[in-house]
């Protein structure tokens, strides 16, 4: 088994080019490893989703390599190729972009079931009810459409359907970000029960405290480099670069004290 489940190499993606062109992400590398949960923190538009569709096998990178288990994920046009598809899953950051707005919760979540286990219909049904209401879904909810559920309803049954493929990675971008403080400490603890059961994840958010409860280490990301990363706690305790401090110092209350102090010495 290779040393890192998930690896990116000295990756880097630009969009568009001439007078239009947006360097995203630039030669960021990152490990994860089995079982460990790691962060992508940093304020919007720094490149966090762009690096996280490239971790996913969506989006091939301009330059740098993935990899998964030590191989390639990129494969000519292809990526993540035979097993490996079901063991890396995302969390979008916009679950009305990702779920089909035809199908229900329980259809949505029942069809991923199938595609992974190739059960029947009723035995995928009663795995997807199962896996929804882990996530705090009720039946009542999980046979509305996209449309007719709360943002937080919608989020989590993205949740659930990744979940279905029983992955050893999740990507999760923003997961918590449109959920009220219980549903985020529901959903929170249920990662943790993963992390526990052995699920390795990718936690992409700019909220700082979600970060600190769930990961070990972290990238702290600005403008599409990775200025700063590290165990978690010392970085909250002890950050060195300026951009991490402002980020800390900007939270509220206890979580921000440390850096708020380190700034005001400065
Ligand atoms: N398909 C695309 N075409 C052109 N530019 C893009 C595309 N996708 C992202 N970008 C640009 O790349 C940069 C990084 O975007 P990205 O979505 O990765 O940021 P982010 O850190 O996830 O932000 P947020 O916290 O707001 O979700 C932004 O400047 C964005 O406008
Ligand atoms: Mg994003």
């Amino acid at each position: 088994m290779a040393e890192f489940l998930l690896e990116a190499k000295n990756v880097s993606v630009t969009f568009g080019s001439g007078s239009t062109k947006v360097e995203a992400v630039k030669n960021c590398s990152l490990t994860l490893r089995s079982g460990e949960p790691i962060g992508i923190v940093g304020e919007s538009g720094s490149g966090k989703s762009t690096l996280a569709r490239v971790l996913a096998g969506l989006q091939a990178p301009t330059e740098g390599e993935i990899f998964f288990n030590g191989e390639p994920v990129y494969k000519g046009s292809k990526s993540y190729t035979g097993e490996a598809r079901r063991q890396v899953q995302m969390v979008f950051q916009d679950p009305y972009g990702s779920l089909n707005p035809q199908l229900t919760g329980l259809n949505a979540v029942a069809e991923a079931v199938r595609i992974h286990d190739k059960t029947n219909k009723d035995e995928s049904e009663n795995r997807a009810l199962e896996l929804l209401r882990r996530m705090g879904i009720a039946e009542l909810d999980a046979i509305k459409k996209p449309r007719q559920l709360s943002g937080g309803q919608r989020q989590r049954v993205s949740v659930a359907r990744a979940l279905s493929a029983n992955p050893t990675v999740l990507l999760a971008d923003e997961p918590t970000s449109a959920i009220d403080q219980s549903a985020q400490a529901q959903l929170l603890n249920l990662f943790r029960g993963l992390l526990d059961d052995g699920l390795s994840i990718v936690l992409v958010s700019h909220d700082l405290g979600v970060i600190r409860y769930l990961t070990q280490r972290v990238y702290v990301m600005k403008d599409g480099v990775f200025v700063e990363s590290g165990i978690t706690e010392e970085i909250f305790n002890d950050p060195l670069e300026d951009y991490t401090k402002l980020l800390l110092a900007s939270i509220p209350g206890d979580l921000g004290v440390a850096a708020r102090r380190k700034l005001n010495k400065n």
